[in-house]
């Protein structure tokens, strides 16, 4: 399995870091158009594989994208994060136009390749990047829901005063502060609903927690987080790279399902050997409903804004 992580920032860096401690890839390509950025991120990492006992091979490029040729995957992170104060939205702008270059130059060298947004605002640049390369819907997946879902499971952890690996929960919907739905409903403890432990009011403060998970991280850091999206990103991956079948929740190009065509937006999905294997069509009650076409009317106004 070859991998490619376009940039080298930290959210790059973080991916294609613990992409190589989970020693599933032969071969990581970091990608990034600072001279020599990625080139000493990867040397840097290198030096790394005999005290975190990895064989995967790390090597950087500034811009040659025939390093890339063959992925399998590519992750792309590139464009600018978050300032404090700042929506993922208005990141368009800038972000869109270096998406779709570098979507488009990765087909070039692996026109087989599976491709894994992260650049805000993620379902926009996802939508974008099907527009951009016209690849089949299973081969482009965005990467949010299985982030927010982990700050989800960490919220309740903290509401539950349980551990992390007690609790289960899913968010769907779009990426972004006010779109993303964490399924209260459906979250448990060891197969026990958390609205058997923790009031209405409680919960309601995990779910507003966790929506602005992203937000609340940039006012801390100055920018925006790398660590859970770097290791939200190399779970992804790991399932295509072992064919796992597991169920994340993710952006995709909906066509029907839920009701919707023509949006990338984050549900359940399987990930496999194939990227998306399935979208699984899961029964959301009428609250729900409602709060997945208010998220998708909100995806829809930035993708709108592409012009
Ligand atoms: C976040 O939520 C980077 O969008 C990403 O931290």
């Amino acid at each position: 399995m070859k991998v490619t992580v376009v940039g080298a920032g930290a959210v790059g860096a973080s991916c294609a870091e613990y992409i190589a401690i989970k020693d599933f890839a032969s071969e990581v390509v970091i990608l990034d158009i600072k001279e020599g950025f990625a080139e000493g991120k990867a040397m840097d990492l290198m030096q790394t594989a005999s005290l975190n006992g990895f064989d995967s091979k790390i090597i950087g490029t500034t811009g040659d994208y025939s390093k890339t040729a063959g992925s399998d995957v590519a992750v792309i992170t590139s464009g600018i994060p978050r300032k404090p104060g700042m929506t993922r939205e208005e990141l368009i702008g800038i972000n869109a136009g270096i998406v779709k270059t570098v979507a488009t130059s990765l087909i070039e060298h692996s026109p087989n390749v599976i491709i894994i947004v992260v650049s805000n605002p993620m379902d926009t640049m996802t939508y974008l990047a099907h527009k951009a390369t016209g690849l089949p819907r299973n081969q482009i997946i965005g990467m949010g829901g299985a982030l927010d879902s982990a700050r989800f499971k960490y919220r309740l952890a903290e509401a539950l005063e349980a551990p992390i690996s007690d609790v289960d929960g899913m968010v769907i919907g779009g990426h972004s502060d006010t779109g993303m739905i964490p399924l209260i409903r459906l979250a448990v403890r060891n197969s026990v609903n958390v609205s058997e432990f923790l009031s209405e009011e409680r919960l309601e403060q995990v779910a507003a927690d966790t929506k602005v998970g992203g937000a609340t991280l940039t006012g801390l850091l100055g920018t925006s987080a790398w660590y859970a999206p770097g290791a939200a990103v190399s779970e992804m991956v790991k399932a295509i790279a072992l064919d796992t079948k597991k169920i994340f929740p993710c952006s995709t190009l909906l066509e029907g399902e839920y009701g919707m065509s023509d949006i990338c937006i984050g549900v359940p999905v399987v990930l496999g050997k194939n990227g998306i294997e399935k979208i699984i069509s899961i029964e959301l009650n009428d609250a729900e409903k409602e709060k997945l076409t208010e998220s998708a009317e909100g995806v829809r106004k930035t993708n709108g804004l592409l012009g």
